[in-house]
This record gives C-alpha cells, structure tokens and sequence, in this order.
C-alpha cells in the first residue's frame, strides 16, 4: 500500500487508538508515535499532573507543537489524544498533513473500556456518562471530518484493525485515481 503521509487516528477516549495505531504500525511496517506519551516524556509529568498543576490551555499548546513535530516524519502511524481536534489550529493541521481516521464507539463500550481510569483528568468530577454524552456531542461533528470513518465495536481488536487497513487500501486506491 502507497501511503503518502503520516496516518493519524483520532477519537474519543476509550476507542482504542493507541492499540489500534501500534498495530497498523506494526502491520504497515511505519513508526508508531503516540502523542500522550511523548507529552509525558517530554514534560516528564503524567497527563492529570500536567492537567492540575499547568492547566488544560497548557497541555493543549504542547499537544499541538508534539502534532507538529511528528507530522515531519514521512509515513507513520500518530495516535491523538482525544481532545486534539477540538483545538482549531490542531485540527487544521492535521486535515491538511495527514491521512485521517475516526474511530469510534457507542458510549456503553466506551464505558467498559475506561472505567476507573485515574489518568484520565477529564473524569476527575462529575458522572463519566455524562461527561462522555457531552464530549462525544460537542466533538462528533469535529471527528466527522475525517478522511476515514471506522466503527469498533466488542469485536477483537484484530477483526478492527482488517477494517481500518481495507478502508485505508480504498482511499489511498482513490487518491491515486484522482
Ligand atoms: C483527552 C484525552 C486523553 C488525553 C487527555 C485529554 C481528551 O487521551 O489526551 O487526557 O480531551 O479527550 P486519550 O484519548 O488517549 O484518552
């Protein structure tokens, strides 16, 4: 498969993208960045203290130089963190620099899969299915614009991964076409 830019999955919390990302990684052969984890090594803090004690509009500046600076690689697979897109000048580059993929659940499977996650700020106070209606509403209409839309379900992540390298296949088929 010809891929002519860095692949970047984005979603909300729970969907899997860095599972995801590391295994289209391993599968097209590409370097595997996950964002969050280079802003913890880079910041030498966790996310929920760079949160508290730095503040979101903090983390939001570093998660969007850590974008920029990965975007230079040639092909790659870059794994977001969920809020990434909701900042304008992070979205931007990344629909103009990369090959964009959505991944997305329904709220109970998110649910499942995040549970009691302490690393995860934005759960701190209030329900977590509240909280997670009012981000997937807010930013749903941001993640749409993605260049490839994938549904993950209770299926294994491997029957999740097939779907996203057929899809990648057809859109990078249709780029070539055009
Ligand atoms: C966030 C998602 C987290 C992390 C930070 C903020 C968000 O990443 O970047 O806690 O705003 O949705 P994951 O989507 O990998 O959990």
């Amino acid at each position: 498969m010809n891929i002519p830019k860095p692949i970047v999955l984005i979603g909300m919390m729970g969907v899997g993208k860095t599972s995801l990302g590391h295994l289209l990684a391993q599968s097209l052969n590409l370097q595997f960045i996950d964002i969050d984890r280079d802003i913890v090594e880079k910041e030498n803090l966790s996310i929920p203290t760079i949160f508290r004690t730095l503040g979101e509009a903090y983390f939001r500046e570093i998660e969007l130089q850590t974008i920029t600076e990965s975007l230079q690689s040639k092909a790659c697979v870059i794994s977001t963190g969920g809020g990434a897109v909701t900042i304008p000048k992070t979205a931007k580059l990344i629909w103009q620099q990369s090959l964009s993929i959505w991944i997305h659940s329904d709220i109970d499977i998110l649910i499942k899969r995040i549970g009691k996650d302490s690393n995860r700020p934005l759960f701190k106070n209030g329900n977590q299915e509240e909280i997670l209606k009012k981000l997937v509403k807010e930013r749903v209409p941001i993640y749409k614009k993605a260049d490839i839309h994938i549904k993950s379900g209770d299926e294994p992540l491997e029957d999740t991964l097939k779907k996203i390298i057929k899809e990648l296949n057809a859109f990078t088929n249709s780029l070539e076409k055009d």
